[in-house]
């Protein structure tokens, strides 16, 4: 009788950690994918290779790609138990996607590597190696240092020397001791990313950045050089948004997380509405120069609907807001800039009247006017975090 539990008692199950070595699989490869359909398969088969003798499986995650990506890794999956497939659907982010196959991994480690055959899967089991020595947390595999690296697989000149200028920008700005931060692959304890989780950001490219970043000087950090190589097939998802996000990141950990790569779009699209607004005052002025109120209120107007747009388009892009809903989205976007003009005036003014310096009292009020329009459009229009 005494093996029965009383009700409210739990079994201490869970409380009891198996060890690495009798964990059911041992690594998680996680596999960020969109518009992968033709590398998937090519994939699973060279892990499968590399892999052989270990207990692995791999982690797709799909931003509900247009090219069928997760119907052809389920497919997969329906085949093999090894591979799973995480279809996300309204949500779009390579760091984004990465943390959430990481989350959803029981194994003790877990690596990061992309679908498109750039990375050298043939790295694998000494990465996983080096972690069950039990002497490291975080193993990254370079392009820039040691024998055999390379970055050759950079799309052109121009994304080379990008990467290196960040790269070098990254170590300085952020102390860091990794030659190549801005790599997408790498194998870790899957705790340190459960640790830190709500601290990560799921804007943007770089995650292993972000980790590192996070996670601090604690991190006991190896490298293996590995040669980047061309890809396969598909296009590179880089682009100038993704770039504007990397600043941001970086802005975001300097900051200790008050300035976050979101807010730094959102900024960059304010300015534009500033060069909006000063535009239209000078059309409406040249057509009647003797109304100044009226010029002022059309300008406003020009420049609340070009930042409605943009942010709709780049600031919220994952959670663009189309139809009636873009209608709305509107309206309430009028209103709480209205709302946070009058905040803007009123902080200015109070200022003015303390310290009469008006460069003060209006650089004040206009970044007043920025947060709370961003804090609240966050929120009730586009409703993210
Ligand atoms: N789920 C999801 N969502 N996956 C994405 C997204 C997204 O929004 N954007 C890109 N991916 C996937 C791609 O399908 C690919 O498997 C991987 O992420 C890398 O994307 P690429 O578009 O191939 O990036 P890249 O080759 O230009 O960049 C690589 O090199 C950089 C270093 O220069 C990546 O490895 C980066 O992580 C790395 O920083
Ligand atoms: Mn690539």
């Amino acid at each position: 009788m005494d093996s029965v539990l009383a009700v409210g008692e739990s079994a201490p199950l869970h409380s009891l950690k198996v060890p690495a070595s009798q964990a059911v699989v041992e690594l998680s490869i996680v596999v960020p994918t969109f518009c992968e359909a033709e590398n998937v398969a090519v994939l699973v088969e060279r892990v499968e290779d590399a892999l052989s003798g270990h207990r692995w499986e791999i982690i797709f995650v799909d931003d509900d790609s247009a090219d069928h990506t997760a119907e052809r890794a389920k497919t997969i999956a329906s085949q093999d138990q090894r591979v799973r497939c995480i279809r996300r659907v309204g949500r779009r982010g390579l760091a984004g996607a990465c943390i959430e196959g990481i989350l959803s991994s029981a194994a003790p480690f877990v690596a990061v590597m992309d679908a498109d055959l750039q990375h050298d899967e043939t790295l694998l089991p000494r990465m996983l190696e080096q972690l069950e020595s039990g002497e490291i947390d975080l193993v990254a595999a370079t392009r820039y240092a040691g024998e055999g690296a390379g970055a050759e697989g950079l799309a052109n000149a121009r994304r080379g020397q990008l990467s290196r200028i960040a790269n070098a920008s990254v170590q300085r700005l952020l102390s860091m001791h990794l030659t190549d931060p801005m790599s997408g692959f790498f194998m870790l304890r899957r705790e340190i990313v459960e640790a830190h989780a709500d601290d990560l950001c799921a804007d943007g490219f770089k995650i292993l950045l972000d980790i590192v970043a996070t996670a601090g000087s604690r991190l006991r950090i190896a490298e293996v050089p590995y040669r980047f190589r061309p890809r396969q097939a598909g296009e590179s998802k880089f682009d100038t948004r993704t770039a504007i996000e990397f600043a941001g990141l970086v802005l975001s950990k300097l900051s200790f997380g008050v300035v976050t790569p979101r807010f730094l779009v959102y900024a960059l699209v304010g300015t534009t509405g500033l060069g909006v607004h000063m535009l239209a005052l000078l059309g409406y002025l040249a057509f009647d120069g003797n109304h100044f109120a009226p010029a002022q209120l059309f300008a406003t107007g020009m420049a609340i609907t070009n930042n409605y747009v943009l942010n709709n388009l780049l600031t919220w892009r994952d959670r663009r807001l189309r139809g009636w809903q873009m209608v709305r989205g509107f309206a309430g976007f009028c209103l709480i800039s209205t709302a946070g003009a009058i905040a803007n005036i009123g902080v200015a003014e109070w200022l003015f009247a303390q310290e009469p310096k008006w460069w003060l009292a209006g650089f004040a009020g206009a970044v007043m006017g920025a947060v709370w329009n961003y804090s609240m459009s966050s929120r009730l229009v586009w409703q993210s975090r």
